[in-house]
Parts: structure tokens; C-alpha cells; sequence
């Protein structure tokens, strides 16, 4: 017997101007006092502001925690979550990029539950169901997190990323709140959204739903990135890079992702640098190790990145063409080589790291230490 579960965690609410219906939602969810979780960034750029119009022109009265920062910790979580009591919040939005979506759903359970954030955010993720809805609004086109289960937080404690997993209630997402973004995180979230979508397509976990998703993401993404990157203003390609980053959370939300965010990890906790710039730079080496492995899907993928194939390529061959291509979306998008930033032995010696951490188990490969090692020097050397 063989199958395959794909869950498709809650609604989704799609298109320029969705943001308008989120007090209109919220009163259909039966609430009446949410809490905002948003980042003072988005505060100031007027980002927020087009939520909390809708939900006041639904008469909603909310209060507004905007204390998120990128890689949001246990301590973040547990101050949201305080608030949310203080204020009796009958349900928690999650306004911004990963940080502010993933704060919103661990606050929700340390809310609802009464305990501190480093109780349930492990290594190991257990999945936590809570009544409180959970609506989640991106502005930013990477994540996914909108559609995913899993929210990731430091435990600053340890200086580790680790993770929970959780239901929400609903995701509205609005390409206009998008425009802002700056090249950088537009080309860093981007990438973010490629790599959920290619490492979802080549973990161990494979499904066909996800597969196509995938697939999808990477196309847009490959076409429309630059655009985006280019010209924050197009529409189109706004709207098809939250289309694709919303796809590409789809696809990872089950089978996850795997060696390219382990890496990403490690090098997110060592060097401070972005969650979406870590995940570019491990791409490349990520597809090329797992090429040799999955040839068929690893042709789809080369076909969907717009690579003109034979059809006699081996598995390796494969992996060459694709992580060439990721490299030139990444030299398009002004992805800074990591050279720039570290030394080499600092980041080979991060191998035990990455081999250690529980995305690796998901890599069709095995990740030893000395695999890891390897692939860290490539992702050093080669870009
Ligand atoms: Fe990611």
C-alpha cells in the first residue's frame, strides 16, 4: 500500500484589495477584539495602517502589539501573549513577513495555553491545537507561513531556531501591501519562496500536491522575481510573486524542507544575516546534492526554472544546470556572496550544525557531518 496526505490547513482570501474584507472576516469568525502582531516597520510605512482601516471601518476594536522583529524569540512570543491577555483578545492577526505570522501563532498558544513560549518551542516540533482563530496577512512575498502549520522562533536561551506546529483560522493576502518592500527583502523573501518550493519538491516526504505547487511557484518565480525586484511598482509581477510565494507554503506545509534550510539555520543563528538570503545562498549546493537522487523531479524543476533539456541528462547533470540557474536569479536580485560576510572555516565548521539538525533527516541523502561539511564549502566557494 502506498499514499500520501496533503493538508490544506485553512481558507485563503487572494487579490489586490483582499485586505478590505479582514473586519468583515473577523466578525464572520465571531470575534470582536483582536489583537494585532505586526513589526513597527510596517507600522510606519503605512502597511498596517490599510488593516487596521478595515477593521475599524467594521467597527472592530483592536489593540495593536508591534514589537516583532526578524527572528522573533520565546521572550517576543511571551510579551505578545501577555498583551493578548491583558487586552481579553478574541482572536490574534499576524500582520508582516515570517516574524510577524510565526509570532502570531505561538502567542495564540501560549495564550491560550498559559505557558511560556520555551515550553513548547522544541527541536522536535509537537503539533499544538488551539481554539483561539489565527489569521495571518502577509506583506511580504516568501514565506508562506500564511498556509503553513510550523512557526519558527529562537529560543534565545540556546541560540537555536526551533519550531511548533498549530492550526489557524484563515489567510488574507493582498499583493498591494507588497509594493513597499524594499529590493532586498523582495529578493530575499523571493528566494525564501523558491527554496520552500524546490526543497519541499526533493525532501524524502514527496507528494503529488505538493509537487505541483511546487512546480507552479518556481516558474512565476524564475519569470517574475526580477520584475518585481526591477520594478516594485508592476502589478502583475507582484501579484504572481505572492501567488507563487503562497503556492511554494503550500507545497512545503507537508512534506517541509530540508538540507538548503538547515544550512540556512546555521547560518542564520552564526552570522545574524536574513532567513531568505541564507536560504539562496544553500539552494544551489541543496538541488545539486539531491539531483543524483531524484532525476525525474529534479528534470521537472530545471524545466520549470526554464532550462532547455535533452531528456538524456543524468541526475548530476541535472543538479549542475539547476543550481547554475538559481545562482543567475541570484546574481539578478543582488544577492551578495557570502564571502562578504564570513570566513570560510567559520562556516565548513558549522557542519555538525546543520547535520544536527532535524530538516536533514528529510534530505533524500544523508547528511553526515562530513556531507555537510562539503556542501558548506561549495556553498562558499561556488557563488
Ligand atoms: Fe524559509
Amino acid at each position: 500500500m502506498s499514499y500520501n496526505e496533503f493538508k490544506v490547513p485553512l481558507p485563503v482570501v487572494f487579490g489586490n484589495g483582499a485586505i478590505s474584507v479582514l473586519g468583515e472576516k473577523i466578525r464572520e469568525l465571531g470575534c470582536k477584539k483582536p489583537l494585532v502582531i505586526t513589526e513597527k516597520a510596517l507600522v510606519n510605512a503605512g502597511v498596517a495602517v490599510k488593516a487596521l482601516d478595515a477593521l475599524k471601518a467594521s467597527g472592530i476594536d483592536c489593540a495593536v502589539f508591534d514589537e516583532v522583529a526578524s527572528d522573533p524569540t520565546c521572550a517576543v512570543v511571551d510579551a505578545a501573549a501577555k498583551i493578548a491577555a491583558g487586552f481579553g483578545a478574541d482572536a490574534l492577526i499576524g500582520i508582516g513577513g515570517g516574524s510577524s505570522m510565526d509570532t502570531a501563532k505561538a502567542a495564540a498558544i501560549a495564550y491560550e495555553t498559559g505557558k511560556p513560549a520555551k515550553e513548547f518551542v522544541l527541536a522536535q516540533p509537537a503539533m499544538i491545537n488551539i481554539k483561539i482563530p489565527v489569521v495571518l496577512v502577509p506583506t511580504t512575498a516568501g514565506t508562506g507561513s500564511e498556509v503553513t502549520f510550523v512557526a519558527v522562533i529562537t529560543r534565545e536561551d540556546v541560540n537555536e531556531k526551533w519550531s511548533v506546529f498549530t492550526n489557524t483560522s484563515l489567510a488574507v493576502i493582498d499583493p498591494e501591501l507588497t509594493y513597499s518592500m524594499p529590493k532586498s527583502i523582495t529578493a530575499n523573501t523571493g528566494l525564501d519562496a523558491l527554496a520552500h518550493a524546490a526543497e519541499a519538491m526533493t525532501t524524502n516526504q514527496t507528494n503529488p500536491h505538493s509537487d505541483l505547487f511546487g512546480e507552479a511557484a518556481i516558474a512565476k518565480i524564475f519569470k517574475w522575481l526580477p520584475v518585481a525586484y526591477n520594478e516594485p511598482n508592476n502589478a502583475e509581477a507582484r501579484t504572481e510573486m505572492a501567488l507563487a510565494a503562497n503556492f511554494a507554503g503550500f507545497a512545503f506545509n507537508n512534506p517541509v524542507t530540508h538540507i538548503g534550510h538547515a544550512v540556512a539555520d546555521a547560518l542564520s543563528k552564526t552570522f545574524h544575516t536574513p532567513h531568505g538570503y541564507n536560504c539562496a545562498l544553500a539552494l544551489p549546493e541543496a538541488l545539486a546534492l539531491t539531483a543524483p537522487a531524484l532525476p525525474e523531479t529534479s528534470a521537472i524543476i530545471a524545466k520549470a526554472m526554464g532550462a532547455a533539456l535533452t531528456g538524456n541528462e543524468s541526475g548530476a547533470e541535472l543538479g549542475t544546470i539547476i543550481a547554475d540557474a538559481v545562482r543567475e536569479l541570484m546574481r539578478k536580485t543582488g544577492i551578495k556572496p557570502l564571502s562578504e560576510i564570513a570566513k570560510r572555516d567559520d562556516v565548513v565548521a558549522l557542519a555538525k550544525d546543520v547535520a544536527d539538525n532535524h530538516l536533514s533527516s528529510f534530505c533524500p541523502v544523508e547528511v553526515t557531518t562530513e556531507v555537510a561539511a562539503a556542501m558548506l564549502a561549495k556553498v562558499y566557494d561556488n557563488y
